[in-house]
């Protein structure tokens, strides 16, 4: 199971918060992950790309509640669950069910937090190996194992918006690998290889009958 892409936060009908995320990671996982032989459902946010591999489940989504409700429908039949996605934290208290107008001089959008996805499937975790991304600008290392144990995961994948060629948009990846009893750092890489680099040192941690 693998998300990717951002999540869009209706603000009214034509306007919404969003990110950069292009989703090309986590659909690099996914091309990756089948050509290994994986089942592999991918449920991203809006994004420009298309799926090449007949063989994967995709369910497309736009906002972080719909990415949870889709992800809880797929988590308790897989075995690996990767989440690259870029999940908005926050999304609008009130849809406003027209387009907004430019009245005022100033104008402020109330915003509530949205359920943290993987967090919650840490909290439900039974056989799943649970991999993370985390995007950090500062204290890289320290927050990413923050994560790791706040929610329940067995991996983390640590991106820092301070390398050059990492992060959003771009074609290349540099990651570090985060376990409770490991790091390893790669170089900068295609995400395409990032991918296989990922799935490489799962199956490494995987149980031999998977
Ligand atoms: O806490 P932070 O957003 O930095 O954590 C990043 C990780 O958590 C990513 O794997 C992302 O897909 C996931 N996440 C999520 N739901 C959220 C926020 C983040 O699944 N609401």
């Amino acid at each position: 199971l693998i998300t990717a892409g951002p999540t869009y936060e209706a603000i009214d009908p034509v306007r919404f918060i969003g990110n950069h995320s292009s989703g090309k990671m986590g659909f690099a996982l996914a091309e990756e992950a089948a050509k290994k032989g994986a089942n592999v459902t991918l449920i991203s946010g809006p994004t420009a790309l298309k799926i090449q591999n007949p063989n994967i489940e995709f369910h497309g989504v736009t906002s972080a509640r719909e990415m949870f409700d889709e992800v809880f429908k797929h988590y308790y039949a897989a075995d690996i669950a990767i989440m690259s996605a870029a999940v908005a934290d926050y999304t609008p208290k009130i849809v406003a069910p027209e387009k907004i107008k430019k009245n005022e001089e100033e104008f402020s959008i109330q915003l509530v937090k949205n359920p943290d996805i993987l967090k919650t499937m840490g909290e439900k975790k039974t056989h799943q190996f649970l991999v993370g991304f985390a995007l950090e600008t500062q204290n890289e290392e320290e927050n990413a194992k923050g994560k790791l144990n706040r929610k329940n995961l067995d991996m983390i994948v640590l991106n820092s918006l301070r390398d050059s060629g990492a992060g959003f948009r771009g074609d290349t990846n540099k990651i570090k690998i985060i376990t409770q009893t490991e790091q390893k750092e790669f170089s900068l890489k295609t995400k395409e290889e990032v991918a296989k680099d990922i799935l490489d040192f799962i199956n490494d941690k995987l149980p031999q009958n998977l």
